[in-house]
C-alpha cells in the first residue's frame, strides 16, 4: 500500500517537475547582466578607493584566547544523550565532552596559527569589503601558467584546502614536471573567516563571483581556473557563467542547479530497474529511492533553517564555542559518511583528527560572524529571483570529481546536463563532501589531470586557429590591474 502511495506521489512530483522545468527553461537571456555593475557591501563609502593588497598574519590576541578559555570552562552541557541513541538524535554529548576536554587541555591554537601562517595571507578591499585570501606561488616556475582559485563552502573555510596548497605548488606526479605547478589563490567568502561580512542584503553566489573575479584581476590573473565543492561549486559555476573568457576551466565536486524534468521520471522508473539509466556506482548512491528521499530530508534541516531565518540561530552559535562546534562538527560526520548517523562517535574518529575539526571551528569562532555565513543560504536558496540563474548551462571546459560519499548524490548524465563542455569526469574511489580536506592527494591529482586536458585542448585549438577567446572588456581590466 505504502509503495503504491509512494509511486503515485513520485509520479505527481515528476509531472509537476517536468511542467515547471519546461516553463523555467524559457529563462531570461539577460539574467546575468544585473550582476556586472559594481556594488558596495559596506555601509561606509569606501568602495574601491584603496586597491592595495596588504600582508596579513593571523594573530589572535591573548584577550580573545582568554575569553574563549573562560567560555569553554563555563560550558553548560545539555541533558545527556540517550544511552541507546547514536548520532541519529544529533551529535552525542560524550563525543562533545571529549572534544571539549581536548580543546581545553591539548589543542594549541598558537601552534595551529603558526601552521596556517606558513602560507602567505593577504587582505584587499573590494566593494567595501576586506577580502582575505591565501596566495601561494610555485617555487621554480618563472612564468605563472596555471592559476587556480580554490573556493570553500559551509561549514568549511580556507582550512579545507590547507593540505592541498603545497601539493599544488610543488608537483610530484608526472615525474615532478614543473609545467604542473600551480599558483593558488584561496579566499574566504565574504562573511566567512577573515573576510568582512556584507552589511547589506543580497550578497549571493553571483555577487560573490564578481568580487572574486575582481580579486583575480587585481592580482594580475586574467585567465584562471576555478574549483570547489559546496558553495564553492556554486560560486565556481557563477564565475564560469559570468566570465567565460577568463575562466579556463571549472572543476567542481558537487552539483548545484536544479534537478528536474525528464530526469525525475528516469529516477522513478529506475527505482525498479536501477541499472537501466545509471551505472553500478551511481545506482549505489541513488537507490533505493526511499533512502535517497529519507536522507535528503534527514540531512537538510539545517538548510531550511539557514535559508529562512539565519539570524535567530546565529545568536546561540555566536555565544557558545561548544554549541558552535557541535553544530559544525555534526556535519563532518554524515557528510563524510552517512553511516555516521548510526555510530556512537558519528564515525568522526575514523576520518578526522580533533585538530582538523577544531581548526575549522576556530576560524568561525574568531570571525565572530557565523551569522553572516549562515545568511549565504538565505541569499542564494531563499531568493526565488535567482532560480533562472541556476538553470543556466556552463559552457567553459568543465571537470567533475564524483565522490562516493558526497551526501548530495549525482550521476554523470546530470553533470553533463549542466556543463555543455564536460571534458573530465572521475569516479573517485573514496571521499565525501569535504574531499579536498579528506583526501587532498586524490583531489589535487584529479584537478591536475583535468587542467592538463584543458591545456592540451587549448594548445591544439590555438595551433589550428580554431580557438578564439572573446576579448576581455578592457574598461573592466584597466581599473584592477596591479
Ligand atoms: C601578534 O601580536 C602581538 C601584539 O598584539 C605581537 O606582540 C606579536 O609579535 C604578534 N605575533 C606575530 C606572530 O605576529
Ligand atoms: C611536462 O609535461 C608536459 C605536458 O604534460 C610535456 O609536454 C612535457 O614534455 C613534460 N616535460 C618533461 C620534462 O617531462
Ligand atoms: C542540471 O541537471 C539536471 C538533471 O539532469 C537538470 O534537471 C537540470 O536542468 C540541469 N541544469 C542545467 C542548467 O542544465
Ligand atoms: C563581524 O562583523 C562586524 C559587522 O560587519 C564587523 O564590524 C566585525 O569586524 C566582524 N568581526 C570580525 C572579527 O571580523
Ligand atoms: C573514513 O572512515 C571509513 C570507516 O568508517 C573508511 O572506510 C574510509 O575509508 C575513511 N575515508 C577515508 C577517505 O579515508
Amino acid at each position: 500500500m505504502i509503495s503504491i502511495i509512494f509511486c503515485i506521489l513520485a509520479l505527481a512530483l515528476a509531472v509537476y517537475a517536468i511542467v515547471k522545468w519546461q516553463h523555467g527553461h524559457k529563462s531570461d537571456p539577460d539574467f546575468l547582466s544585473q550582476f556586472f555593475p559594481d556594488k558596495s557591501w559596506s555601509l561606509g563609502d569606501d568602495g574601491e578607493s584603496n586597491t592595495e593588497v596588504i600582508n596579513f598574519k593571523i594573530n589572535i590576541s591573548n584577550a580573545k584566547l582568554d575569553d574563549l578559555r573562560s567560555r569553554l570552562d563555563l560550558t553548560k552541557y545539555p541533558v545527556a544523550s540517550f544511552s541507546t541513541s547514536k548520532f541519529n538524535y544529533g551529535i552525542r554529548d560524550d563525543y562533545i565532552r571529549k572534544l571539549t576536554e581536548y580543546w581545553k587541555n591539548e589543542y594549541s591554537w598558537k601552534k595551529q596559527e603558526q601552521m596556517m601562517n606558513k602560507y602567505s595571507h593577504y587582505k584587499t578591499m573590494i566593494e567595501g569589503l576586506n577580502i582575505h585570501f591565501i596566495h601561494c606561488r610555485p617555487k621554480k616556475v618563472q612564468e605563472e601558467k596555471k592559476v587556480i582559485l580554490l573556493i570553500h563552502g559551509w561549514p568549511g573555510s580556507f582550512v579545507e584546502y590547507l593540505e592541498t596548497l603545497d601539493r599544488f605548488t610543488t608537483p610530484t606526479s608526472n615525474g615532478g614536471n614543473e609545467t604542473d605547478a600551480f599558483t593558488v589563490v584561496c579566499p574566504s567568502i565574504p562573511g566567512f573567516g577573515f573576510s568582512d561580512p556584507p552589511q547589506k542584503e543580497g550578497f549571493n553566489g553571483f555577487e560573490c563571483a564578481r568580487v572574486f573575479h575582481k580579486l583575480m584581476l587585481r592580482l594580475g590573473y586574467v585567465n584562471y581556473y576555478v574549483a570547489g565543492g559546496d558553495w564553492g561549486s556554486l560560486i565556481s559555476r557563477c564565475m564560469s557563467l559570468m566570465y567565460p573568457s577568463c575562466v579556463n576551466g571549472c572543476y567542481t565536486t558537487m552539483l548545484t542547479g536544479s534537478t528536474g524534468g525528464i530526469e525525475m521520471l528516469y529516477l522513478v522508473i529506475s527505482a525498479y530497474i536501477p541499472t537501466f539509466f545509471y551505472n553500478k556506482m551511481e545506482s549505489k548512491v541513488l537507490f533505493p529511492l526511499k533512502a535517497l528521499l529519507t536522507n535528503s530530508l534527514l540531512e537538510t534541516g539545517y538548510f531550511h533553517l539557514q535559508a529562512t531565518k539565519p539570524d535567530t540561530v546565529g545568536f546561540a552559535l555566536s555565544d557558545s564555542p561548544v554549541g558552535m562546534a557541535a553544530y559544525i562538527i555534526e556535519k563532518f560526520s554524515t557528510w563524510t559518511d552517512l553511516n555516521g548517523r548510526q555510530a556512537d562517535d558519528g564515525l568522526l574518529q575514523n576520518n578526522w583528527t580533533f585538530d582538523q575539526l577544531l581548526n575549522n571551528v576556530m576560524i568561525y569562532w574568531w570571525s565572530e560572524n557565523i551569522t553572516s555565513s549562515l545568511r549565504f543560504y538565505k541569499e542564494n536558496s531563499g531568493n526565488r529571483k535567482l532560480q533562472p540563474g541556476f538553470r543556466l548551462k556552463v559552457h567553459v571546459p568543465a571537470g567533475y570529481g564524483w565522490y562516493p560519499n558526497e551526501f548530495i548524490p549525482t550521476c554523470k548524465r546530470w553533470v553533463e546536463n549542466n556543463f555543455s563542455n564536460l571534458i573530465h569526469f572521475t569516479y573517485m574511489k573514496k571521499g565525501g563532501h569535504f574531499n579536498a580536506f579528506e583526501v587532498p592527494d586524490m583531489f589535487v591529482e584529479d584537478v591536475r589531470v583535468f587542467v592538463r586536458k584543458v591545456e592540451a585542448l587549448r594548445s591544439e585549438q590555438l595551433s589550428s586557429n580554431l580557438y578564439k577567446t572573446k576579448p576581455v572588456k578592457l574598461s573592466h581590466l584597466d581599473r584592477y590591474k596591479t
